[in-house]
Formats: structure tokens, C-alpha cells, sequence
């Protein structure tokens, strides 16, 4: 069965008869359970991925080196963030590590590479289909041939949104609203010149792992993450489906965990959140009051940062959904100090 086209189903929240998981919403009781999210998804799951391609297995195996690659680690270790972006070792501390979690055919995560090229910031890609992680590594193979970035994206822009239409500058964070909350970066211009960097430099700011992300997760030090993009995870929409969504508290403890937690500057850590399922929204907010239950852990930040910064491509996916009819939503929650 094809998520993507399961998504339009209703949704119910599951029931369970244990108090402690209840989570009240809009005078009605919402059942949000604290499991651990299943690893190992159903079989249609696999099977609606498309067939890897030769073109893409090589391209796969082009791009998958050493330096392009996130490297496995012994059991028991962690990460360390500066043996894996050595540029950063003076500057670590102001340097920005984001995480994209299920990156699909890489429109997101390429988009990020090439427009924060000449930022303080390094991105990891995660995902577990290899159909996607090929034609993302094809992407780039692309772009290396070329000398420059692939920039077949689509840029958002909200008047190609068929659902929201603001002007332009109600895109943009509202000062008052986010006083504590800083910009993500300063710059990010698309226009800044990185069309002449030599090979090596190309995508020097990204290492992809083409594996489950939620298994790397223990592997990540605790608050080491700026930022956690996860962007219309597969909403897995029936009651009994409910273990493989990606969103579940544990999830949520893990990722409050790796995302930086500071006062001041450099902002502390944020998780990103899109999805065109409305299910799927509430039922990831419903996690997070869970979370937050008896700590606020992750703070909900309103209005959602400027999507550009974090969103910046319409991948395939999305562009899907606003075809069928489906509204993309954007949530955003701030890491804070337990
Ligand atoms: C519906 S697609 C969306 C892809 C992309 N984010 C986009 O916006 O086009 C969800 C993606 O998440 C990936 N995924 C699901 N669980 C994952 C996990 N545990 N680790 C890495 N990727 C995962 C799937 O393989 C799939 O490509």
C-alpha cells in the first residue's frame, strides 16, 4: 500500500486505557502512547520504493567515499563532530552541525548545501531508501561533473503555494514573537558566489548516511545538533501503523537530547517539522505535550521560522500533496534545558 496515497485517510489517535498517557486538547482526551518507535517497517514499506538503477548504483558508489560519507562507528562510541568536518576544528563552537532525517530524493538537503555553502554550517543527510539516497548521490554526481551545485530545485516561494498566499513579509519572523529566538543564520543567499569552488569543496559541507537515522541517533553526543529537519515523514495514517512513525516520545527524548541547549548565543537547538497530513501534525504535537509533560523539554516557537531557511526546496513529495489537494504544515520547537 502506498503511504502517499493512504495519506488523505482519516486518522485516529489511539486508545489506551492508561491515564498517564493522556494528553488534553481542545476539551477532548487524546491518546498519544509512549512506545518506541519499530525499526523494522512493514514489507509494502519496502516495497513501494522503487528499484535501485544502475546509474545510480554507481552514482552511489562515486559519491559514498570516505569523505562524502557519514563513517560507522564502534558500539559504544560517539561521534566526534571534529574529526568528521575538519574545517571546523578552531571554530567549533560557532559552527552549526543540522541533521536531515528521511531526506527523500534530496531536493531539502541539496537546496541547504548549496545555499549555506559559505555558512558556519554542516549538514548530515539521513535515509533509508536506497532509491532515494541514489538519485540524490546522481544529483550530486551532476553537480561535481559540472563544477558546481546541482540547483535543479525548486525554490519556495508562497505564490506558487496553492494554500497559503501572504505577503511577503508575513513569511518572515515577527521580532516580538521571537525576542530569545535568533535568526538561524545570517546569510544563506542563493546568489553568493560558489560556482568556482574546486571539486573537493563541493558538498565539503555534507555527509550523507544512507541508513535508518533514528539508530544513529545514540551514536549523536548530547546537545551537539543546531537543528533537526524532518520533512513529511511517511505518516503511516492507521491506528495499528502507529509504531512506525517516526515521532514518538522516545524519539522526541533523543532528539531533545543531541539538539544544543544554551541561553543565549548560539541559539539553542530546534526541531523542524513539515508534513501535509493532518494527522500526522496533531499527533506529533500531541508527543511533544507528552514530552513536556512534567519538563517543558521542547518549546513550540510561533510563528514558524521563515521556511526559506530551513525549507527552502518544494521537493517532489510536497509538490504531490498540493496536487492532491493537501496543505503543508510547518512546526518548529526550541530545545530547552532540563
Ligand atoms: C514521504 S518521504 C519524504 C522525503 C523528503 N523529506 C521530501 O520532503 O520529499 C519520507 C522519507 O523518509 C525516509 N525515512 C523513513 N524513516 C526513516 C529513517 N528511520 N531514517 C531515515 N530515513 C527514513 C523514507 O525512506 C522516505 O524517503
Amino acid at each position: 500500500m502506498d503511504p502517499q496515497n493512504e495519506s488523505h485517510l482519516e486518522f485516529t489517535a489511539q486508545r489506551t486505557p492508561d491515564a498517564e498517557n493522556r494528553v488534553e486538547e481542545e476539551g477532548e482526551k487524546i491518546e498519544v502512547v509512549d512506545q518506541k518507535y519499530n525499526s523494522k517497517k512493514p514489507q509494502w514499506w519496502y516495497r513501494v520504493s522503487a528499484s535501485t538503477s544502475r546509474a545510480q548504483k554507481r552514482a552511489m558508489r562515486a559519491i559514498l567515499t570516505e569523505e562524502r560519507r557519514l563513517p560507522k562507528i564502534q558500539y559504544g562510541r560517539f561521534y566526534e563532530w571534529r574529526e568528521i568536518f575538519p574545517s571546523t576544528k578552531d571554530d567549533h563552537d560557532d559552527h552549526d552541525i543540522w541533521i536531515e532525517l528521511g531526506f527523500g530524493r534530496g531536493e531539502n538537503l541539496l537546496a541547504l548545501a548549496h545555499r549555506k555553502h559559505n555558512d558556519a554550517v554542516s549538514l548530515i543527510g539521513m535515509e533509508m531508501h536506497q532509491s532515494g539516497v541514489g538519485t540524490t548521490c546522481r544529483r550530486m554526481q551532476k553537480g561535481l561533473e559540472g563544477g558546481q551545485h546541482w540547483t535543479d530545485y525548486t525554490l519556495y516561494s508562497s505564490a506558487m503555494d496553492p494554500n497559503t498566499c501572504p505577503t511577503e513579509g508575513e513569511s518572515k519572523i515577527d521580532p516580538e514573537m521571537t525576542e530569545d529566538v535568533p535568526e538561524i543564520s545570517a546569510t544563506s543567499d542563493p546568489t553568493v558566489d560558489c560556482h568556482h569552488l574546486p571539486k573537493n569543496d563541493l558538498y565539503g559541507n555534507l555527509r550523507l548516511w544512507p541508513g535508518d537515522g533514528v539508530k544513529l541517533f545514540p551514536k549523536i553526543p548530547d546537545s551537539s545538533i543546531a537543528c533537526i529537519l524532518l520533512t513529511f515523514p511517511d505518516p503511516f495514517p492507521e491506528d495499528r501503523e502507529i509504531e512506525w512513525r517516526l515521532i514518538q516520545v522516545s524519539t522526541l527524548r533523543e532528539i531533545h537530547r543531541i539538539l544544543r541547549k544554551t541561553s543565549g548565543r548560539p541559539f539553542s537547538g530546534r526541531f523542524f517539522l513539515a508534513t501535509d497530513h493532518e494527522g500526522y501534525h496533531k499527533w506529533s504535537h500531541d508527543c511533544v505535550n507528552l514530552l513536556n509533560k512534567d519538563h517543558l523539554m521542547l518549546e513550540l516557537i510561533e510563528p514558524c521560522p521563515d521556511r526559506l531557511e530551513w525549507l527552502p526546496a518544494v521537493s517532489h513529495y510536497e509538490e504531490k500533496g498540493w496536487n492532491e489537494g493537501r496543505r503543508t504544515q510547518l512546526s518548529c520547537w526550541v530545545a530547552r534545558e532540563l
